[in-house]
């Protein structure tokens, strides 16, 4: 594993005191998950010595019942180069498409608007605007790299982490935004209060402000506790977002459902005061769910303990047999159930992917070859543990051979079972 150094004399790390919404001291602690390295970084073999690992600790605030991490790994070293491009997930750029297309029809867009989203990526949401007539589009993307794919590939978009400062600087270049994105970028940011008012002045008067963030719920209900890691600073419920919002004078007019990494929730928020029945119904359902109670978050790490136990012993009982398993999808996800459950090369042969770029390279902290999924079809196992199992559909139905052939998943959450 790589170098883990103490707790608060880590470099590049930084440990918040108060709760990231209401700024509550009341924080506790309810499962360790860490050290973990960051989950999207996978090696050259070169690198392995040099590779970090950082404290993964999950809190609960007793105040505003946000659940969040409060060791902040710098945004310079999570996003400043970044692996991940949404045009590569198949799955992400269909989501994508329909998103751009529900909110044009729900929010009656006209095809001059300003359309702005942040944490834009390689551009893959705002290009479906561009091919339904919505030329003024704006990206605004930290990562160098990932930014540069995205001009190249005619999708304006400018360098740079959005931040209040920011915003009132884009207001003066562009104008006023008449709606902006954050699809999974919400949950990255530390500090939420400088986003919030920084998108408050940046919208129109009418503007609206729509955010896809992992729901909190699920991730409870699911067992999902492979979704928490560096990057994912908040994990929200409607009640914390409800908080936030109200906080800075803006509110929740619409809650949706979306499936996007194992449950994800929809979040249309403007300007307005307006109550909406959506919210308090679902609002109601988590207090019923006991997602304001500590109690409930205790339980959730005994039973991650337990998961970790039962995949384990799972895996052995097949390599007791001599059976060849390897991982399927070399997701971030992956990345922290392999390492939090101690998975490594002694039972996984390799992981396959299709991103070329993580192929010929080495998962993060356990260090299993990633292959191309080539590699797959040719020497198949006998049993594929799905570590992108938000997928598991499709690659279920991709697999159909493999299965008709006598092979076997392993799907590792909320049970692990054979599939
Ligand atoms: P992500 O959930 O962190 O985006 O990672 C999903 C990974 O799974 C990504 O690297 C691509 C990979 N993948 C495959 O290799 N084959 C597939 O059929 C699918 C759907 C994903
Ligand atoms: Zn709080």
């Amino acid at each position: 594993m790589g170098l883990v150094k103490e707790r608060n004399e880590m470099e590049g790390v930084t440990k918040r005191r108060v709760c990231r919404v209401c700024e509550s001291k009341k924080m506790h602690r309810f499962l360790v998950l860490g050290p973990m390295p960051l989950p999207n970084y996978f090696l050259k073999k070169e690198q392995f010595s040099s590779e970090v690992s950082y404290p993964l600790d999950v809190y609960f605030c007793e105040n505003c019942h946000m659940v969040q991490l409060l060791d902040i790994v710098s945004p310079k070293i999570m996003f400043e180069e970044y692996y991940y491009t949404t045009g590569s997930s198949a799955p992400m750029t269909v989501h994508f498409n329909e998103l751009a297309e529900d909110t044009i029809k729900k929010l009656n867009l006209k095809k001059n608007a300003l359309i702005v989203d942040i944490g834009s990526n390689d551009g893959t949401l705002l290009k479906s605007f561009l091919q339904k007539g919505f030329k003024n589009i704006l990206g605004v993307e930290p990562a160098k790299n990932i930014a540069k794919l995205a001009n190249d590939d005619g999708v304006r978009t400018e360098n740079e982490f959005f931040n209040n400062e920011n915003a009132l600087r884009l207001k003066e270049k562009y104008g006023s935004a008449d709606l902006i994105l954050g699809t999974n970028v919400f949950a990255h940011v530390d500090d939420l209060k400088s986003f919030v008012i920084g998108v408050k002045e940046f919208l129109s008067e009418k503007g609206t402000f729509v955010i896809e963030v992992p729901y909190l719920l699920h991730l409870i209900k699911n067992l999902e506790f492979d979704t928490i890691y560096h990057e994912h600073l908040s994990y929200f419920s409607i009640q914390s977002l409800d908080y936030l919002f109200k906080k800075y004078g803006m509110s929740i007019v619409d809650v949706e459902n979306v499936k996007s990494h194992g449950g994800s929730i929809r979040v249309f928020v403007n300007n307005t005061d307006v109550k909406s029945e959506a919210v308090e119904r679902m609002i109601d359902e988590e207090n019923k769910m006991e997602l304001n109670s500590f109690d409930t978050y205790l339980k959730f790490a005994e039973e991650v303990q337990n998961l970790k136990e039962t995949l384990r012993k799972l895996l052995k009982s097949l390599k007791d047999k001599g059976m060849h398993i390897t991982g399927y999808g070399a997701s971030a996800k992956g990345s922290i159930l392999l390492n939090y459950c101690k998975i490594g090369t002694e039972t996984l042969d390799y992981i396959s992917d299709t991103t070329p770029f993580k192929q010929g390279r080495y998962n993060p902290g356990m260090h299993i070859p990633i292959v191309p999924e080539e590699e797959f079809h040719k020497s198949p196992p006998d049993y594929a543990i799905i570590l992108a199992w938000n997928y598991a559909d499709a690659i279920m139905k991709k697999e159909e051979n493999f299965i008709k052939n006598g092979g076997k998943f392993i799907m590792p959450v909320p049970k692990p079972r054979i599939v």
